[in-house]
């Protein structure tokens, strides 16, 4: 569909089910990938499988909490690949949490995960990135309808990741673009819990009738970092199921 021979793509949050198939999904396309995730051993075998030979795909054990594992991240990336085009930050977390009974330790974990570790990503990244390079954030449908019940601080990450997003486009631009995917619900295991507990009325209310696969945000993430997106900088794309606009 896109070319994306030889470019090189930081992605954390690898081992999870949008990350896994948005590695396929680049893979696919020509990219070298450095996978980064908190499981490093599961991810070298994800690595081993996708690129048995070692030379495109790479894996490196990373905590989006910790600024030093995203410099280290960074380093690999350049040390083993020479350049660095696209970053997308995909880690986080999705606790259970409601409101007033959240405390300021459950907060701040997950704004660590899924907002300081963004940042921690993108502000090493950027000064080495090769121009026309591109970044795409993970945000969610969260960041613009709110957050499901029990989950305002997911909902103020994203929100803020978003935030950043647009932000960095102004920022960055015209050397690097910066956009957003902001994906409705997406089958895999960081939404089992909502399933059990919202599924009917939310697929009752997304036109399309079902839950999105995580390759139909693979796939828009990969147009977001080709040429296909090259006038596209500060915009959030929606994969959905159309779930803004009501079944
Ligand atoms: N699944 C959905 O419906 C949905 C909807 C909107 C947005 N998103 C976003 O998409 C992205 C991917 O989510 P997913 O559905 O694949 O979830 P997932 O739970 O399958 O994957 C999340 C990955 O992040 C990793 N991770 C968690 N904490 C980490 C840390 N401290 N350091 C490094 N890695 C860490 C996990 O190990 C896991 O591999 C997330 O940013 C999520 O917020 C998902």
């Amino acid at each position: 569909m896109y070319d994306l021979k030889d470019r090189v793509l930081l992605l954390t949050g690898a081992g999870g089910g949008i990350g896994k198939a948005i590695a396929e999904h680049f893979h696919e396309l020509g990219a070298r990938i450095l996978l980064a995730d908190l499981d490093g051993e599961r991810l070298a075998a994800s690595a081993r499988t996708l690129d048995p030979g070692g030379e495109r795909v790479i894996a490196v054990k990373y905590d989006a909490a910790v600024p030093e594992d995203a410099a280290a991240a960074v380093e690999t990336c350049l040390s083993r690949f020479g350049r660095l085009d696209f970053v997308i930050p995909a880690a986080a977390i999705y606790e259970d949490h409601p409101f007033t009974e959240m405390t300021d330790a459950q907060w701040r974990k997950t704004l660590a995960i899924n907002l300081d570790g963004v940042f921690y990503i993108c502000r090493r990244a950027v000064p080495v990135m090769a121009d026309k390079g591109s970044i795409v954030i993970i945000a969610s449908d969260a960041a613009h309808e709110g957050a499901s019940p029990g989950h305002a601080h997911y909902g103020a990450s994203k929100g803020a990741v978003l935030g950043l997003a647009k932000a960095l486009a102004k920022e960055l631009a015209p050397r690097l673009r910066v956009n957003a995917i902001s994906p409705g619900c997406i089958d895999t295991p960081m939404i089992d819990g909502f399933m059990r507990r919202w599924g009917e009325s939310m697929l009752a209310a997304t036109p399309l009738k079902r839950l999105g696969l995580p390759r139909e945000v693979a796939t828009v993430a990969a147009f977001l970092c080709s040429d296909g997106a090259a006038f596209m900088t500060g915009q959030a794309l929606h994969p959905n199921g159309g779930s803004h606009i009501g079944g």
